[in-house]
């Protein structure tokens, strides 16, 4: 390999908390939690192989927040009560063992769930169809179903969720921080969708109103966990039911979305496009992650998004990015940092890991 991959093994400092080097595991949801949402021994052995092969950061697979309408799929982990949160106990010390920072994810998958034990429909800003299909590897089959509009009041539990689960995977499992899943088409992002969210209150209509509920999601959890944890949210323009989707005022819309998040006191902001440095709007214009650090300067930026590529990785170094998230290099390459410093060639991703079922495999973990 060519690349001068150096720079990428420099400590990150987010919130007075280090990452030792510029390399993370992209959150990957793997549905291998037993039904009830407890995080399992196979589990561990899957994030700590990533911790062992040299990352820095693992964030994990979006785990739900409450009991009602936030569960996406059958055999995904929860943070809703003590059960749950202990289950993750081994996953954090594995981590931390080899000086990895742990991220938790925490996500709501709003009208886009496909399995939820607790509910039978669900639950959106309007009761709009979402795009898409239901993904088959997560055991979906057929159109998503027709959501209810969330109440007020269903709004405020949606938003308690959060900051309980935060509150959980810090102080009982053991989290170092806490990533909001704002992105990829679930609950936060249909807030922020203009054909998703027809709200005429505030919590739709401009953008200042469609990125209300991440932004109070933020606070809630802040307050949740106070300052000295580092709390941040993952955004994307693209969805799993709409890949093409672009944010209709472009770089307006850039500026108020990251603007609001550093205003609220956001600690990281995580993006992620298909390809991370192309242009996030126009031919020649700046990437997502170029523009988040232009509107949260203060913010550490994660980037993802084909950083398999590992020119582009370093590269993106110097575009705005301090920390890169892999997702599938990383399933390839489960010791992908350790590779790098040894200069030893990467494998391909196979899709086939993730078929039929995306369940974590054991000759996966043999690999
Ligand atoms: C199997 C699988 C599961 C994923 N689950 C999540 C998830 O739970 N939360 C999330 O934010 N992104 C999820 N993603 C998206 C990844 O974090 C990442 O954005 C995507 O794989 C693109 O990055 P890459 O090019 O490095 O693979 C998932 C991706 C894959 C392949």
């Amino acid at each position: 390999m060519d690349t001068d991959t150096t720079a990428l093994f420099a400590p990150s400092i987010i919130n007075g908390h280090t990452a030792k080097n510029r390399l993370s595991v992209a959150p990957m949801t793997r549905i291998s939690a037993t039904e009830d949402g407890r995080a399992t021994e196979r589990m561990t052995r899957y994030y700590e192989r990533f911790a062992r092969g040299g990352f820095g950061t693992v964030i994990t697979e979006g785990i739900y927040t409450d009991q009602a309408f936030a569960q996406g799929y059958v055999h995904q982990p929860g943070m809703t009560d003590e059960v749950q949160a202990n289950s993750w106990k081994p996953v954090v010390s594995a981590l931390k063992a080899h000086g990895t920072l742990a991220i938790a994810q925490l996500m709501h998958a709003g009208a886009i769930s496909q399995g939820n034990r607790f509910r039978d429909g669900t639950v959106g800003p309007s009761s709009i169809q979402p795009k898409g299909e239901q993904m088959a590897f997560y055991h979906g089959k057929d159109r998503y179903g027709l959501p209810s509009a969330m109440t007020e009041a269903q709004i405020a539990d949606a938003i308690s969720g959060f900051a309980e689960s935060a509150g959980r995977a810090t102080e009982i499992a053991g989290f170092d921080a806490i990533e909001i899943h704002g992105a990829n088409g679930y609950l936060l992002d249909q807030f922020l969708t203009d054909y998703a969210n027809t709200r005429t209150d505030h919590w739709g209509g401009t953008t200042e109103n469609r990125v209300r509920l991440i932004v109070e999601t933020l606070k809630a959890v802040r307050a949740r966990v106070g300052a000295r944890v580092p709390v941040g949210v993952r955004l994307s323009q693209g969805k799993v039911n709409d890949y093409h989707h672009k944010w209709a005022a472009a770089e307006r819309d850039a500026e108020i979305i990251f603007g609001s998040l550093a205003d609220a006191g956001v600690d990281f902001i995580h993006v992620t496009e298909f390809e991370a440095w192309r242009p996030a709007f126009v031919a020649d214009g700046p990437s997502l992650m170029r523009l988040a650090k232009q509107h949260a300067p203060r913010a550490a930026i994660l980037a993802n998004g084909s950083l398999h590529d590992i020119a582009r990785a370093t590269a993106a170094l110097n575009d705005g990015a301090d920390i890169v998230t892999i997702g599938r290099g990383a399933l390839a390459n489960p010791d992908l940092p350790r590779r790098l410093a040894d200069c030893a060639a990467l494998d391909t991703f196979d899709p086939a890991i993730l078929g039929p079922i995306a369940d974590v495999k054991e000759t996966e973990l043999a690999m």
